[in-house]
């Protein structure tokens, strides 16, 4: 109650108040001049900056603004395309005119981004702005701003960051503004820990990502079009973007899914690559208590013969819930635990969260406070605030000296053992009885420098404390890239690590909650993430839990976990049936290693998500685009997990081409639906025909499985070989393969032999070498 009632007070005290407001809208065309890439339009009202990167990417900045500075990008803006040109247009409004795009510009400030033959796949309308009329008021306040556009009628929307709802948005608002929902979330719960305006938009025409690079609180309404509306015309579909402040920009780029991907992979940065030790199955949970339950759990794993890569430690390891502290009483020996463990092939990960327990004598409080680390208010007091040690402060990470600072800190989880790290809580959250549970919007932030209020800082606080937990971990220890995940993030923060659900409800509905935030996510450019498998909260039948954990063992990150007053989640918890089952699919997580070591290369070189939609490679199949049920794991193979209870077999919509089921060897032509036997030994999963799979053979070396090709076809796949967790440059292999004379062929490009052993499967060749 406390912290609400001093949040509201110290809003109302601190933030500038906007009065009278009007609106203003870029009103009639005046003039243009060109510049690299495009060039500046200039309105009655207001100016455009169209900018044609390299790469193809459409950043138009209103009123002045430029693609920097920008909490989103990468590295330098990309260049400019030299050979972009800037043409009056035919009806007084001016064009862009480039190799893979086409911007027109009308009159009175509508931005259409158009493929180079013409069509329209994104239509900006003018955008209109709300300032205060008192000119004195308008220095204060930053104005608010809505964007309409349109997409084509048959368009789709996904993205957004992470939403429960998806992956397929429907028409509603959705807010921009990082939240923990409290407790645990059900697929009605919106907005999440990851917000980010970015919407990929699927239609006909083509696919595209629209980026509005604003970090600010706001809300995106979507509504899909529909095809043959009133009287036979179209009704196109409609985003809305509206703001409470901050640059009105956007980057669009246009092209393939993959394409899209990758350029956007190219602005905001490389996905981080995971070690291949965070590919393999992981269990967590709040409240193991001590070391004692921890080697209970790991002993558990390995009498059963289950394979477990890591444990993660919660905070009721930390001394008074506060971070960088061991209670030693019940963890007596943490780096001696770590080596043990580690010995039997387990890693530990430790959880971080930023909140500093706000009381002198805690070292991170006084080495914070004394170097002027935490957040203040408009006062220039502390912010405080009321997370899991009571009361706390919040360190700036917008500050590149609190960044450092707070990275150094990271030796002491090193010291203990630790192999990586998951932030949490850091939305922020600041508990609060009433109102946002975070901190005041008046809280004052670095911004790197520029100074700002936390209205601007909120939704990049969790990718501030990722960068400063990366590259503080990078510093110390050089030689290992860091393994991290964390809750809340923004646009950019696969450059860092990834993320997982967060606390998502038990239940089924949270079951397919899982998938639509891994798909969007992927979608947004954070390929690494997974759901608490058996869920956050309460008890998980033993259907469920087993579904749950089948789905999670295709998923990049491979986790169970759950709060301290949830039910167990070790696998034989669940009865003998479940505990087979669910051993099945840890071994065939274990044996498909080496294609997500793959993967994770290929996300990081491509920008290409493990998990994608299945219309990744059909975009113009409709009937994909509302599938929500399956997803492809990389280009090889398609799952489809069990999602309801009591199914024993489910429809399974197939893109084009031949496809194997994986436990029957039976092929399956697609594009169309098929019904597969899904008993609860095991979800079903298809190989595509001609592909190219690496599994780890039964001795651990790597092999391929090869999945025969359509007659008259090829196929192929890659393999990208661990490299180990430093930074050594991977070497990507790849394979073709083709039918002769009924025999399947593979050859490895550019080299004699294939150098791995190689197993045929599918029905209709029978297994054999
Ligand atoms: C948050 C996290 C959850 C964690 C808990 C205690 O709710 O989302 O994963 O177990 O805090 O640290």
């Amino acid at each position: 109650m406390r912290w609400a009632w001093r949040r509201r007070r110290a809003d109302a005290a601190g933030l500038p108040r906007r009065g009278a407001e009007r609106a203003r809208v870029p009103g009639a065309v005046r003039g243009a001049e060109p510049l690299p890439g495009g060039g500046v339009v200039r309105f009655a009202r207001s100016s455009l900056r169209v900018r044609v990167a390299a790469g193809g990417a459409v950043f138009c900045g209103w009123d002045g603004a430029e693609p920097e500075p920008s909490y989103a990008l990468a590295g330098p803006v990309p260049e400019a395309d030299e050979r972009a040109v800037l043409e009056p247009d035919t009806d007084g409004g001016w064009r862009v005119v480039s190799e893979r795009v086409l911007v027109v510009v009308g009159r009175h400030g509508t931005v259409e981004v158009r493929t180079p033959g013409g069509v329209v796949l994104r239509r900006d309308l003018p955008p209109r702005w709300w300032e205060p009329v008192d000119p004195a008021a308008r220095e204060a306040v930053e104005a608010r701003w809505t964007q309409r556009s349109e997409v084509a009628a048959d368009a789709r929307f996904f993205g957004l960051g992470g939403r429960a709802v998806g992956p397929r948005l429907r028409d509603g608002a959705y807010r921009l503004w990082n939240t923990d929902p409290g407790g645990a979330f059900e697929p009605g719960d919106d907005p999440l820990y990851i917000t980010m305006p970015v919407q990929l938009v699927v239609a006909d025409a083509g696919t595209h990502l629209a980026f509005h690079d604003n970090t600010w609180d706001g809300r995106v309404t979507l509504r899909e079009g529909e095809e043959g509306a009133g009287s036979g015309h179209d009704r196109p579909g409609s985003c809305e973007v509206r703001m409470d402040g901050g640059p009105l920009r956007s980057w669009v780029m246009v092209g393939t899914p993959a394409r899209v991907l990758h350029t956007w992979a190219t602005l905001t940065g490389a996905p981080a690559l995971p070690p291949a030790w965070a590919l393999g199955p992981q269990h967590a949970r709040w409240g193991f208590g001590s070391e004692r339950e921890v080697r209970r759990v790991v002993t558990g794993y390995r009498e059963r013969g289950l394979p477990l890569s890591v444990v993660h430690l919660d905070i009721d390891h930390y001394q008074g819930h506060r971070v960088f502290t061991v209670d030693r009483e019940r963890f007596p020996d943490l780096p001696g635990l770590a080596a043990e463990l580690r010995g039997q092939g387990v890693r530990l990960v430790s959880i971080v969260d930023p909140a500093v327990k706000a009381r002198p004598g805690v070292a991170e409080y006084d080495s914070g406070a004394a170097a002027g680390a935490f957040v203040r208010d408009a006062r220039g007091r502390e912010v405080r605030g009321e997370v899991w040690p009571g009361e706390c402060v919040f360190p700036d990470f917008t500050d590149p000296g609190v960044r450092k600072w707070w990275g150094g800190l990271y030796a002491e989880r090193l010291a203990q053992g630790f192999s990586g790290v998951w932030h949490d809580m850091n939305e922020p959250v600041s508990f609060a009885a009433f109102g946002d549970p975070t901190l005041p919007r008046s809280a004052r932030h670095s911004l790197e420098g520029r100074g700002g209020d936390h209205r601007a800082a909120h939704n990049v606080y969790g990718l501030t404390m990722a960068r400063a937990g990366y590259e503080g971990l990078r510093e110390l220890r050089p030689q290992e890239r860091p393994f991290l995940f964390s809750r809340s993030g923004w646009a950019g923060m696969q450059r860092y690590g990834g993320t997982w659900s967060g606390d998502v409800a038990t239940g089924w509905p949270g079951l397919r909650a899982s998938l639509a935030l891994v798909l969007g996510l992927g979608l947004c450019g954070v390929p690494y993430s997974g759901p608490d498998v058996g869920g956050f909260t309460g008890h998980p039948s033993p259907e469920l839990f087993l579904r749950w954990f089948q789905l999670g063992a295709y998923l990049p990150l491979f986790r169970t976990h759950a709060a301290h007053d949830a039910g167990r989640r070790e696998p034989w918890e669940f009865g003998a049936e479940v505990l087979e089952h669910a051993g099945a699919a840890l071994r065939e997580r274990t044996r498909l290693l080496p294609y997500f070591v793959t993967l994770a290369h290929l996300a990081q070189r491509t920008g290409a998500p493990y998990v994608r939609p299945v219309w990744w490679r059909s975009p113009e199949d409709r009937a994909l685009r509302d599938c929500e049920d399956a997803f492809l794991l990389g280009d090889s193979l398609l799952v489809a997990p069990v999602l309801e209870q009591g199914t024993d077999r489910r429809a399974v919509r197939l893109p084009r081409g031949r496809w194997y089921d994986t436990a029957t060897g039976q092929a399956h032509e697609g594009p169309g639906q098929v019904l597969l036997d899904a008993p609860l030994s095991r979800i079903p999963v298809l190989a595509r025909a001609g592909s190219v799979v690496p599994v780890a053979g039964a001795d651990g070396q790597v092999e391929l499985e090869v999945w025969p090709p359509a007659a008259g076809r090829t196929g192929g796949g890659v393999l990208v070989p661990d490299t180990g967790e430093g930074w050594a440059p991977p070497s990507v292999v790849r394979f073709t393969t083709r039918l002769r004379d009924g025999v399947v062929v593979v050859e490895r490009e550019g080299a004699e032999g294939v150098g791995y052993p190689v197993r045929v499967r599918g029905a209709e060749t029978g297994a054999g070498d």
